[in-house]
């Protein structure tokens, strides 16, 4: 195989994260992302050192006998949202399961594999989007919609989506209009000229809440007025309750604010969960699966096992989710997490729901970790549930040393979580148990929780 000439081959089986090795006629082997087991593809290579490839997938040929779902989104395949709505869901959960189980195996725990639990809704189930200003084509008209599949300029108008609700895809189309009426220009990332960034829409499951976020450059001079007046008029099913403006002039493409202005209504949506009340403002981290969350939750507390008169730490805490599911039976719950706004919110959260032995600690894991058991207590159990890179190795090493008889670890990240199993084993630590939870139905994305005890000494 050549760097820079397409071939043409069959998927074989998936890796993590969700890479195949494709097979050309003359049976050469170049790894592709993003193609499916069985199907035909096109691929250009585009990296080639010492007899290994890598190539870049450009289209499919033929179908995989997996991919056989009726009714597909028909943004399916330009957005880069969703890549398994081709598959119905049984056979998306097989992909997931069979791609972190590989990994699982390898860290040679004899471990209870306890399968994927599955999304209870697989269409609606998304409670927040970002989506981006852009235009579809060079030239063409504003559009608002999510990236194209492999670009990063263009946008593709997701009017359809599936993965949202009705409020979402009307707040989208309607933004769509009113600011192509008002001609303004869009930003672009490249030149740094414009105005319009993104769309940030948030709508809570339980509570039908929902709230709108613009986010422009300080450039933007037109009254607003209109604009929240129109999506006011919307016939929604959810209560707009949130519609903000958001000044971003950082050429960094993040969704991201110098200053929010609040055009209506308040700057914070409720949301439930079990029999919990949280308030989210616009940056908190919040599973974006509510009734997922539930199911990953319950796994984390049948997981954990008792916690009556325990002390527990729940690190990554967010906005202290996790801390307040555990809290009613534990003694003790403190939640370490690094950005401000989402443990204040944390702190709001337990005042909401008459939780007086919920603490929150604001920092990096890391730095925090050492003077933890002064403030808050030894710990007694741990929950850990770490961003997509996973937890620092000396921070592990830290958490091991409490010697806490259990630790439960959510990974949305399976090639991290298998990175720190191994520095957990070396520690003394055996996973026990293991299962996933489908949060991103339709899409490659998985959150796995594996339960681990510390073994017998002796
Ligand atoms: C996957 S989220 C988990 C949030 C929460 N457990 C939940 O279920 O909603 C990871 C969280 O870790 C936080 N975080 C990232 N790096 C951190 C660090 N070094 N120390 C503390 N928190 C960190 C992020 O801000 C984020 O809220």
């Amino acid at each position: 195989m050549k760097k820079g000439q397409i071939y043409q081959g069959v998927a074989g089986e998936i890796r993590f994260p969700n890479r195949t090795v494709v097979t050309t006629e003359e049976g050469e082997k170049c790894t592709v992302a993003n193609a499916l087991t069985g199907q035909k593809v096109e691929f250009r290579v585009e990296k080639a050192k010492n007899g290994r490839y890598e190539g870049r997938l450009l289209k499919v040929i033929e179908k995989s006998e997996l991919e056989t779902a009726k009714d597909v989104c028909p943004h399916f395949g330009i957005c880069g949202g969703c890549l398994y709505q081709s598959m119905p869901y049984m056979n998306q959960l097989r992909l997931k399961e069979y791609q972190v189980r590989s990994l699982l195996d390898q860290t040679g725990f004899d471990y209870k594999w306890e399968g994927i639990r599955t999304s209870p809704n697989q269409f609606g189930y998304r409670n927040k989007m970002e989506f981006s200003f852009g235009n579809e084509e060079k030239d063409g008209p504003l559009t608002v919609g999510l990236h194209k599949r492999g670009g990063f300029y263009d946008i593709v108008p997701v009017k359809d989506c599936r993965i949202v609700d009705e409020d979402f895809r009307q707040i989208l189309v309607h933004t769509q209009f009113y600011f192509r009426m008002m001609n303004v220009p869009f930003y672009h990332k490249l030149r740094h000229e414009g105005i319009l960034r993104h769309l940030l829409v948030r709508k809570a499951t339980k509570t039908g809440e929902i709230m709108v976020a613009l986010v422009t450059t300080s450039g933007l001079t037109l009254d607003l007025s209109s604009y929240v007046e129109s999506l006011c008029n919307l016939p929604l099913s959810g209560e707009l309750v949130s519609i903000l403006h958001m000044i971003n002039d950082n050429p960094a493409d993040m969704v991201a604010a110098d200053e929010i202005r609040v055009l209506y209504g308040r700057d914070y949506i409720y949301e439930g969960l079990f029999d919990l009340k949280f308030k989210i403002t616009p940056f908190s981290f919040f599973q974006t699966n509510t009734l997922g969350a539930e199911v990953l939750y319950e796994t984390v507390r049948g997981y954990i096992g008792t916690t009556r008169d325990k002390c527990v730490y729940d690190l990554y805490s967010g906005t202290g989710t996790i801390a307040q599911v555990l809290a009613p039976a534990a003694k003790k719950v403190t939640g370490v997490e690094i950005v401000e706004e989402a443990v204040e919110a944390a702190k709001v959260n337990t005042q909401l729901n008459g939780l007086t032995n919920c603490d929150f600690v604001c920092g990096d894991v890391l730095k925090v970790i050492d003077d933890l058991s002064d403030k808050a207590g030894k710990p007694d159990l741990i929950v850990l549930d770490p961003p997509r890179d996973g937890i620092h190795p000396k921070a592990l090493g830290k958490i091991i040393n409490f010697g806490v008889d259990r630790i439960v670890y959510i990974s949305c990240k399976p090639t991290s979580l298998v990175r720190d199993l191994e520095i957990l084993k070396a520690g003394g630590y055996v996973m026990e148990r293991a299962a996933c939870v489908d949060m991103f139905v339709g899409t490659q994305n998985i959150e796995t929780v594996a339960l681990l005890s510390r073994k017998e000494i002796g």
